[in-house]
């Protein structure tokens, strides 16, 4: 039996577009819903395109009530019947509550090596920091940000001179392969973590 898959968004969808590409032929996954907290979320059309099912839960109608927010998300998802949450570029953060109810079966996907730079500008955080390497990580969500056992790591070089943009195009580029390769991985059940070392999958 296939395992269904549902994926967050608030943005672009970049990497939820790779996530559902990705889940075809043998792959034992299948996208059974794309939710989003934006109704403006660029990504919500390209999963349409994909055909697959969307939802909108729009934070902002909750007027900072998370817990109501969150029951509007729970009432979608128990109509999708996911087995395995995929953030992907999901800018809110989950309950303990919404998550003990999930525990274990929500991934997330970061634009660092964590546990560097949780939070936000990452990339510009790195430069600043003079660092070499950059990256991005697929985890286990947990209550805490940006915590949660590391499923997967894909590693970018930094270049003299580069800019936050030209990084985080390329740690995006990363991204892309980074996280169906992990999802493919935890969907048979295989928890071991996948590490992209530069242009190579190491293990
Ligand atoms: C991605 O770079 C993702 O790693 C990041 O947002 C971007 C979403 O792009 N996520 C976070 O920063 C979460 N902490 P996308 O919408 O094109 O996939």
């Amino acid at each position: 039996m296939n395992k269904r898959v549902a994926i967050f968004i608030s943005g672009k969808g970049s990497n939820m577009v790779s996530l559902v590409e990705s889940m075809v032929g043998n792959h034992v996954a299948r996208p059974c819903l794309v939710l989003s907290d934006n109704p403006c979320a660029e990504g919500l059309e390209k999963a349409r395109k994909l055909r697959v099912p969307v939802a909108v839960v729009d934070h902002r109608a909750f007027s900072g009530d998370k817990r109501a927010f969150e029951s509007a998300m729970i009432a979608e998802l128990d109509k999708a019947s996911p087995q395995i949450i995929c953030l992907a570029g999901f800018m809110r953060i989950l309950s303990r509550e919404f998550l003990l109810k999930w525990h274990d079966r929500v991934l997330n996907i970061h634009p660092s090596l964590l546990p560097k730079y949780k939070g936000l500008d990452t990339h510009a955080r790195a430069i600043e920091a003079g660092d070499r390497v950059a990256g991005c990580t697929v985890h286990k969500v947990m209550p805490q940000v940006d915590s949660g056992e590391i499923m997967g790591t894909a590693k970018v070089q930094i270049y003299k001179g580069d800019t936050p943009e030209a990084l985080a195009k390329r740690v995006l580029e990363k991204e892309h392969m980074l996280y169906p390769k992990v999802l493919k991985r935890y969907s048979l059940a295989d928890y071991r973590p996948v590490f992209m070392e530069f242009d190579r999958v190491c293990r």
